[in-house]
This record gives C-alpha cells, sequence and structure tokens, in this order.
C-alpha cells in the first residue's frame, strides 16, 4: 500500500451558517487515483474546496493533513505550495491577465518550477502540443471567453506544467465534446505518467474513467461519505444510479461500519 498523502479526518465544515460536510473521512495513498461520486449537492465540490483551503467555508470539526503535515489552518497559497492542486468546476475569468504569464507568474513562485524564459517557452509549446491546444490561446486573457473544453484544456495545461502531488479534478469533464475528451483523458494519463501524482477526480461521467486505472471509489450523499469500494463500485453506479446509497437502508458490501445502514439520513 502506498504511503498517505492525503488524510481527512472526521471533518466537518460548511460555510458560516450552513454545515454542509458531516464526520467525512477520506484517505489517498501517494500516486493513486480516486473516484469521488455523489448525486448534486451531495458536498463533493465543498469537500474539494474544503481540502484546498478555500476561505468560503470554516472547518468546525477533524484535521486534513497532507503529505504527514496537518494543514487545517494553512492558507490556499500555502496548500498550493506544498503539492494541492484543485480544478474549479466553473474557472474564474480574469480579464487583462493573459493566460502565459499568469503560468509564468505562478512557476516562478516555486523553487521547484522556476526556470528561464527560454525554457519555460519550450515547456508550455511542448505541453500545448501534447493537448492539441492552439498556442494562440496562451497569449488571450485568462479563462475570458474561452469555450468549456478550452477551460478544461487550460486546466490539463496547468496540471502537467505545474506538477502538484495531488491533484482533486471537479467535474473536469463537464460539458466536453468526445475529442476534448480524449485529450483531457490523455491529460490525465500523462499527469500520472509523468508526475506520478495522486488524483482525486469528482464526476458523473463514467467515460472519463474508462482510461484511468482507479484505486478507490468514495460516494458521497448530504454531506456524508455512505460508501467506499474499488472500481468496480462506478460500474454499479453506472448502471443502478445512487439511489442504494439515498434510501440508506443497505449495507456496502465493502466498507464495514458503513454509514449507509441503519439512521434515517
Ligand atoms: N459557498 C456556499 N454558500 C452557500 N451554500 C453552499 C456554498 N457552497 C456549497 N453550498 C451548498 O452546499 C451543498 C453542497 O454543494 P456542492 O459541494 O456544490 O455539491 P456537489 O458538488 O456535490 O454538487 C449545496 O446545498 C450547496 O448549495
Ligand atoms: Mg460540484
Amino acid at each position: 500500500m502506498a504511503s498517505t498523502l492525503l488524510n481527512v479526518s472526521a471533518l466537518s465544515a460548511g460555510t458560516e451558517d450552513k454545515p454542509i460536510l458531516h464526520d467525512v473521512d477520506l484517505v489517498v495513498g501517494e500516486g493513486e487515483c480516486h473516484v469521488l461520486m455523489g448525486p448534486n449537492g451531495a458536498g463533493k465540490s465543498t469537500l474539494g474546496h474544503v481540502v484546498m483551503g478555500d476561505p468560503a467555508y470554516r472547518v468546525t470539526s477533524g484535521s486534513i493533513s497532507f503529505a504527514g503535515e496537518d494543514v487545517t489552518e494553512l492558507s490556499a497559497d500555502k496548500r498550493s505550495l506544498a503539492g494541492i492542486f484543485l480544478s474549479y468546476q466553473a474557472p474564474v475569468e480574469v480579464p487583462g491577465v493573459p493566460l502565459y504569464s499568469f503560468l509564468r507568474t505562478i512557476c516562478q513562485m516555486r523553487p521547484e518550477l522556476k526556470t528561464t524564459a527560454r525554457k519555460f517557452r519550450q515547456r508550455v509549446g511542448e505541453i500545448a502540443d501534447q493537448l492539441e491546444l492552439d498556442q494562440s490561446f496562451l497569449m488571450r486573457e485568462l479563462n475570458v471567453g474561452f469555450s468549456g473544453g478550452e477551460k478544461k484544456k487550460i486546466e490539463m495545461l496547468q496540471l502537467l506544467l505545474l506538477q502538484p502531488r495531488l491533484a482533486i479534478l471537479d467535474e473536469t469533464d463537464s460539458g466536453l465534446d468526445v475529442d476534448a475528451l480524449g485529450i483531457v483523458s490523455r491529460g490525465i494519463e500523462a499527469y500520472r505518467e509523468q508526475v506520478g501524482g495522486a488524483l482525486i477526480v469528482i464526476t458523473h461521467n463514467t467515460r472519463i474513467l474508462e482510461r484511468l486505472t482507479v484505486d478507490r471509489t468514495h460516494v458521497m450523499v448530504k454531506g456524508h461519505m455512505v460508501a467506499e469500494g474499488p472500481a468496480e463500485l462506478i460500474g454499479e453506479i453506472d448502471a443502478n444510479g445512487f439511489e442504494r446509497f439515498e434510501r440508506g437502508d443497505e449495507r456496502c458490501d465493502d466498507c464495514p461500519g458503513c454509514p449507509a445502514a441503519g439512521d434515517a439520513r
């Protein structure tokens, strides 16, 4: 078993006036690929944001440790420097800032990624080619007027360039056509091969998962982790949906003490 990279333990969190996550556990080993599924509004994106340190959310109990360090109180930029990456479900538009300058600035802030302007240009060019991303995009303002597919490819570009130890991809496949979906899958594959990083993929789309070797699947309903199982759990959800988890009246075979059993959640 891989050594633990991320350990979310008994985490409860929410906004100032609304509890969203309840007693959530999630352990991800170095280099592992985990999938997080659940119906809309389950709290999947919130968990991604809380792990990233988004100040919009408050942790009320529990802890988050990353690479052996307790990061529960750490700011988002420090977590980013430590190697956590979150691709946003709806990336922000930043008028006036060309994508290229944005990427260059981020890389220059990282001692391990700092490089000459020439080498940086070369590296970005290689990755853009790999992702079939037209290089003229690099000079456009960050995310302004980009199509859904283009935004997602740019996320992949960031992933390959920044080489985080843990990437949380929130619905990276939403709004993608088949070709773009292929490029994103290849981007994720390249990240795993070239960087060897761990992944938490939050998705509804089981097609993107066909090309990935998944170590573990987690199911979240109403802010609770209700089941955890092997990759095969994805196929079951694909066929039957979340009903059995939402009913909460059936024990998940693979999950001793499954919280889906017993209480009327
Ligand atoms: N910043 C926020 N302010 C208020 N409510 C929020 C905020 N973020 C999430 N929520 C609420 O928390 C619940 C879980 O949302 P979310 O994490 O986006 O679910 P999912 O990603 O599983 O669809 C929803 O009811 C959502 O409206
Ligand atoms: Mg979401």
